[in-house]
C-alpha cells in the first residue's frame, strides 16, 4: 500500500495555544507513529506576511516560537518533516499559476476570509485589504498540492479554505490533465476540539482577542487563567442550578477530560456526565470544577513545557531542524512543479 501524505501548517503570528493543541497539534503527534502516512508540518511565514508585511519582525520572531511549540507538543523531526514556507520558492511559482484559475468574486465569497477581513477592519479601522490576504487560499492550495497531500489536519474554520484548494485542483486537472491530487480535510474527533472558546467565553480562542492559554504559559499563568475562566453567570450560589451552555469550564473538560482523570483528581465522581449532572442540579461550586480542570491541564501541559524549555536553550538546533526539513520539502515540491510546468507547457528548454 502506498503511503498517504499528511500536510498541515500554521501562521507564525504568535505562540500556539490550547486551541491549536486540541484542534490539530495533538492529532499530528498521534499520527506520527502510523506507518500508513508520510508527514509534513510547516510554518506558513508567507501567509503570515499577507497581513503583517509592515511588521515582518513579528513573523520572523514567531517562526522560531512556532517551531518550539511544535517540538514541545511532541513532533519529532525524524518522523515529521518540519519546514518553513518561504524557503520553498516553488510554492510562490505554483501560486502564480493557480491565481489564474480562480475569480476575485469567488475569493471574496470565502466565509473564513470574509470573517477575518471583518475582524481586521473592526480592530484596525483600516479600509483596504492586501491583495495577498484575499488570495491566501490560493497560496494555501499551492502549499497543499506541491506535496501531493492527501489529508490536511485543520480546524473547522479552515474547511472553506480547503474547499478552495479542491476547486483549484479540479479546474487545473480539467484544463491540463490529471496532475494534481485532491486533498481532504482531517477534522478533530471530539466536537469540543473543533473550535475551542477563549477563557473569556468568546467563540474562539485567539491571540488577537487576548483570551488564550499558551503552550508556553507556565504553571502559574495556566492556573490563573483557569480560575478566571468564563462559567455560568446565573450560577451565583453553590446551591444554584448551573448551566452548561456557553460554560467554558465544561467545554474545556469536554475537550481534555478522560475517565482516568476522575480517580486521579476527583474520585467523588465516575465520569464527566456525573459531574455535569451534579452541576446542573446545583450544589457543585465552580471552584471545585476549576481545580479539577486545572489539574487535568497541568498534567497535559507539563511534559510540553519541559520539552519547550529543552529546545529554548538550544535554538541553533531548532534552526538546523527547520533548515534540513526545508531542504527535504523543497526536493518534494520541485518534483511536483516539474509535472505542473510540463502540463501547462511552460517547460521550454
Ligand atoms: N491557514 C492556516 C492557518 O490559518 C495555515 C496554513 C497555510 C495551512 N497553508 C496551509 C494549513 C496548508 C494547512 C495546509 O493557520
Amino acid at each position: 500500500m502506498q503511503e498517504k501524505i499528511i500536510l498541515t501548517g500554521d501562521r507564525p503570528t504568535g505562540r500556539l495555544h490550547l486551541g491549536h493543541y486540541v484542534g490539530t497539534l495533538k492529532k499530528r503527534v498521534e499520527l506520527q507513529d502510523d506507518p500508513r502516512y508520510k508527514r509534513f508540518v510547516f510554518i506558513a511565514d508567507l501567509q503570515a506576511l499577507t497581513d503583517n508585511a509592515r511588521n515582518p519582525q513579528i513573523v520572523r520572531e514567531n517562526v522560531v516560537e512556532v517551531a518550539l511549540d511544535y517540538l514541545a507538543a511532541g513532533l519529532v523531526p525524524e518522523k515529521t518533516t518540519l519546514f518553513v514556507q518561504s524557503q520553498i520558492p516553488e510554492l510562490a511559482e505554483l501560486t502564480m499559476y493557480y491565481l489564474n484559475l480562480v475569480t476575485v468574486e469567488r475569493l471574496q465569497r470565502n466565509p473564513t476570509v470574509k470573517a477575518e477581513i471583518k475582524q481586521k477592519k473592526e480592530m484596525s479601522g483600516e479600509a483596504g485589504v492586501p491583495a495577498g490576504f484575499l488570495t491566501y487560499p490560493v497560496s494555501q492550495a499551492a502549499d497543499i498540492t506541491a506535496f501531493d497531500a492527501d489529508l490536511v489536519p485543520v480546524g473547522e474554520d479552515q474547511v472553506p479554505v480547503l474547499e478552495q484548494t479542491r476547486e483549484i485542483v479540479r479546474t487545473f486537472n480539467g484544463l491540463y490533465g490529471e496532475v494534481l491530487k485532491e486533498p481532504a480535510a482531517m477534522l478533530p474527533d471530539r466536537k469540543a476540539c473543533c473550535r475551542l472558546p477563549g477563557v473569556d467565553g468568546a467563540a474562539k480562542m485567539s491571540k488577537s482577542l487576548g483570551n488564550a492559554i499558551y503552550l508556553a504559559d507556565d504553571e502559574a499563568a495556566v492556573s490563573q487563567k483557569i480560575m478566571q475562566v468564563y462559567t455560568d453567570p446565573l450560577h451565583i450560589k453553590v446551591t444554584d442550578p448551573g448551566h452548561l451552555k456557553g460554560n467554558v469550564m465544561f467545554v474545556y473538560l469536554d475537550a481534555f477530560c478522560r475517565n482516568e482523570h476522575f480517580p486521579a483528581f476527583l474520585p467523588d465522581y465516575k465520569n464527566l456526565d456525573e459531574l455535569k449532572d451534579h452541576y446542573k442540579r446545583g450544589g457543585l461550586g465552580d471552584v471545585k470544577v476549576k481545580r479539577f480542570l486545572n489539574n487535568i491541564l497541568q498534567a497535559e501541559l507539563s511534559p510540553v513545557r519541559e520539552r519547550r524549555k529543552y529546545y529554548e536553550a538550544r535554538k541553533d538546533e531548532v534552526y538546523r531542524i527547520l533548515y534540513e526539513g526545508s531542504q527535504k520539502a523543497r526536493a518534494a515540491a520541485a518534483a511536483v512543479l516539474d509535472r505542473v510546468r510540463k502540463a501547462i507547457g511552460v517547460n521550454y528548454f
